[in-house]
């Protein structure tokens, strides 16, 4: 019995903001930015969009495409650390917006590594035999976390959503293994201050920007390239697998160059290295979810693929994927 992806969805909001837009509002330009991040361009919610209304369209798609209705669902975790609000739990918005009345749901707090955190829980869900379906999530609107005058942050980020059903199967396809880190010593290299307990809402809050992310670049690409690579290595060799029989690498989307040090450690090519970071920018959580639905959706997932997926992101926290298509 394993947990299969039996339908893929994503959702990016209309409107487009590239680096030249970007270059009108903060000292940057375009060859910078595509040098250091791979970046071109990001899309950016509309004023009427959140991140529930983006996983609810993710999701819709990736119901569709399993043939499935919102009631077969038994479980819907989503991976966002933004949120509509601090709570209730976006999962529950997108369970009322789907209909999805036969579900439970509730959100999971690992920043870029949410989508994986939330996969690896719904694998545990099915696998104990609590259900037979769930909505795994991915769901962000950083635009809205951002501080658009700072151009250490505001060029690496865009808004997004991606979704898969998981449905559990007699055989051998489906997730192979999940393998989870963190390390809380490093929280404040990448986190949003306020608003909370430690910070909460306050006129002198906004005026220190607090509701906005922060984030020491260099420090955490260095732990990125590291960890990714150590816990993608871990999943192949607790599979007996070697780089050779990766089908496709997906993995977050966080910067160009971090993919690129990560694939060539792992000795991948980049025939098998799934990249689409150019587009989007970091859509934190969603970025996985929405690499894998493109993936889908242009045929490189055959029946049997092999695909590694790794993630890396604020807490710290990261983790590693195996899944046979
Ligand atoms: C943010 C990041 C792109 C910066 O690239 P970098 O090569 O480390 O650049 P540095 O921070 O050392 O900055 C180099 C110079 O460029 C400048 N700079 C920073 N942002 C700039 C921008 N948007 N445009 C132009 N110049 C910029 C800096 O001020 C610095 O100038 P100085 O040397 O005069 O001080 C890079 O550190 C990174 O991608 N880190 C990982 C971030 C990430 O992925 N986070 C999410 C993980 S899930």
């Amino acid at each position: 019995m394993k947990a299969r992806i039996i339908g893929t969805g994503s959702y990016l909001p209309e409107e487009i903001r590239t680096n030249y837009d970007l270059e009108k509002m903060v000292d940057t330009n375009h060859d910078w930015i595509v040098a250091r991040t791979g970046i071109v361009q990001r899309r950016i919610a509309g004023d009427d969009e959140c991140t529930s209304d983006m996983a609810t369209i993710a999701a819709q798609r990736a119901l569709e495409m399993a043939g499935l209705t919102a009631e077969d669902i038994d479980l819907i975790v989503v991976g966002t650390i933004t949120g509509d609000y601090p709570w209730p739990a976006t999962g529950c918005l997108v369970q009322a917006k789907l209909g999805a009345k036969n579900a439970y749901a509730y959100d999971i707090s690992a920043a870029c590594s949410g989508f994986l955190y939330a996969l690896s829980n719904a694998n545990d869900f099915l696998m104990s035999g609590r259900g037979k379906r769930a909505l795994v999530i991915g769901a962000e609107t950083f635009s809205r976390i951002i501080d658009w005058t700072d151009r250490n942050t505001c060029i690496l980020f865009g808004d997004g959503a991606g979704a898969v059903v998981l449905e559990a199967q007699e055989g051998d396809s489906g997730v192979l293994s999940c393998h989870l880190y963190s390390d809380g010593n490093y929280w404040e290299l990448l986190h949003q201050p306020g608003f909370g307990a430690k910070n909460p809402a306050s006129a002198a809050g906004i005026e220190a920007k607090l509701p906005f992310l922060r984030m020491e670049g260099n420090e955490v690409f260095k732990v990125a390239v590291r960890s990714l690579t150590k816990v993608s290595k871990e999943a192949l060799a607790a599979n007996g697998y070697t780089s050779a029989d990766v089908g496709q690498f997906i993995p977050h989307q966080a910067n160009l160059r971090i993919l690129e040090a990560t694939t060539k450690r792992l000795g991948l090519t980049s025939e098998q290295s799934f990249i689409n970071v150019h587009k989007y920018g970091n859509t934190s959580g969603a970025t996985i979810p929405i690499a894998i639905d493109e993936a889908n959706r242009q045929g490189l997932l055959k029946e049997g693929t092999l695909i590694l997926s790794a993630a890396f992101g604020g807490g710290f926290t990261w983790g590693s994927t195996l899944i046979r298509w």
